[in-house]
């Protein structure tokens, strides 16, 4: 693989720090190191200004389900953008929005039939709430406002969908936030309360029932919609526990409260189905999206929605006051009709199912390591909890945290070729989800790096 030339590099790396701002990034960790540059990629493995290598262990941020260097996916976007680069979905249509919602409502669960298009996550969660909101003033219940989620959740970045995120230390800055956010307990059951530590089940009807005491406290008659993963991301992949969706699901329907599913990690394959609600069993009334739909060829976000809830809009003097100028752009969707054929061609949720379990039973090697406390989650996406002490379960404060996550694992996992992450916004995470097209021989090479940096960490406390 072709490296870039040292004075290519010694460029990059002056622009980069004069102009580039990162995101969630301390720019001061690179005062005296490199920033790093990706340049390229090919299938699961990505390649740095230098030409060196790094497993693909996130999928870029959870994105690249079909693996990198694509030339028949770029295609379909070079010449859709020949074609018709650009038209709005203000009052037009054009074919690939056409073409692309018909295709996800037939591949998504119940009567999700309706597509709402956005260009990001953050965008279909605040799309969501916005619809949640206008739809129940439409059908005469005005005072609906709230949005119940759970703690430590990422629903996103903009002002919305960061009153729904549980995440107070990234939330803090920017309040006031828009109100209603409610918070609900998660669905980690590692740490679960002691009443029902020893049975799962149990634990799952406790956190769905905080959902019902949730809406009970704030007035049923106050609650929109309650917001949840089908595997909750950040805190490092709590799947829901036996039951849990079930139970909210009924909570829901007896509140009339709706169930919006943010799927923007979990549809396309993560779980091993094409939308993660599918995985467990349960019908959203809304389901958001992005990353995987196009695979991040483009970006693209968006939300399905129940026939019922565009009930109101579609006629009459009504509409859904709401709109962003890129969303459903036509090359994002040229390339997400693509990413979708590369699914069934190469039968990548088969491939994630059939796989799932040695994934898994690869990484539960690591268990005899001292500082692995637990391995969690399901189809191709993992978290990796670290502790201080396996017995106690006992984490490690925030020096500790500082030192080993920011001072040592993220660095010298990336050294040593693996692109994962090291994830202190709950406990401490390692977390992995790792392009869909993986086998075998990645699982051991991921295995291999963590062994070997998780071992010399162990050594640094
Ligand atoms: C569950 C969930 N919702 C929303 C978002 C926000 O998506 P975006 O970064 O595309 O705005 C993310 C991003 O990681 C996410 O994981």
């Amino acid at each position: 693989m072709t490296a870039y030339g040292k004075q290519e590099i010694a460029e990059l790396q002056e622009a980069a720090r004069r102009h580039l701002w990162l995101h969630f990034t301390r720019m001061s960790s690179y005062t005296d190191a490199e920033i790093p540059v990706i340049v390229r990629g090919s299938g699961e493995y990505v390649y740095d200004q230098h030409g060196k290598r790094y497993l693909d262990g996130l999928a870029g941020l959870f994105v690249s389900q079909i693996g990198h260097g694509r030339t028949e996916v770029a295609q379909a976007g070079a010449r859709q953008a020949s074609e018709l680069a650009y038209f709005p979905l203000w009052s037009y249509a054009h074919p690939r929005a056409i073409q692309l919602a018909e295709r996800l409502a037939s591949l998504a669960p119940g009567d999700l039939n309706r597509v709402f298009f956005t260009t990001s996550g953050s965008e279909a969660v605040e799309s969501a709430w916005k619809l949640a909101k206008q739809y129940f003033k439409a059908v005469g219940q005005p005072s609906r406002y709230k949005v119940i989620s759970r703690d430590i959740a990422y629903h996103g970045t903009s002002m919305g969908a960061l009153a729904i995120t549980g995440l107070a230390g990234i939330k803090e800055p920017f309040e006031p936030l828009p109100p209603g956010g409610v918070r609900v307990p998660n669905t980690n059951f590692y740490r679960a309360p002691a009443f029902v530590a020893d049975d799962r089940a149990a634990f799952g009807q406790w956190a769905a029932d905080e959902i019902e005491r949730a809406i009970l406290r704030e007035g049923p008659d106050s609650v929109a919609a309650v917001f949840l993963e089908p595997l909750q991301n950040s805190g490092g992949c709590f799947p829901p526990p036996p039951g849990y969706f079930q139970r909210v699901r009924e909570i829901c329907d007896r509140y009339g409260v709706l169930l919006v599913s943010d799927e923007v990690i979990c549809a396309f394959g993560r779980l091993g189905y094409y939308f993660g609600s599918q995985r467990y069993g349960y019908q959203p009334d809304i389901i958001t999206f992005a990353k995987g739909v196009t695979s991040g060829y483009a970006p693209l976000g968006g939300m399905l929605v129940r026939d019922e809830l565009m009930e109101p809009f579609v006629t009459g003097h009504a509409s859904f006051l709401h709109g962003v100028t890129f969303a459903g752009h036509p090359v994002s969707c040229a390339v997400a009709l693509a990413n979708l054929d590369v699914f069934e061609k190469e039968d990548l949720l088969t491939n994630v199912r059939t796989h799932e379990g040695a994934f898994r039973a690869t990484l539960e090697r690591l268990h005899d390591l001292p500082i692995v406390g637990d391995i969690r989650g399901d189809g191709y996406f993992y978290g990796i909890e670290l502790v201080k002490d396996k017995a106690t379960r006992e984490t490690f404060d925030d020096d500790e945290s500082e030192r080993l996550l920011r001072g040592f694992l993220s660095q010298a996992l990336f050294e040593a070729g693996l692109i994962c992450r090291a994830d202190d916004r709950g406990d401490p995470v390692i977390q992995l989800s790792p392009p869909l097209t993986c086998g075998p021989e990645q699982f051991d090479e991921m295995e291999q790096i963590l062994r070997s940096v998780l071992t010399e960490a162990w050594t640094k406390l």
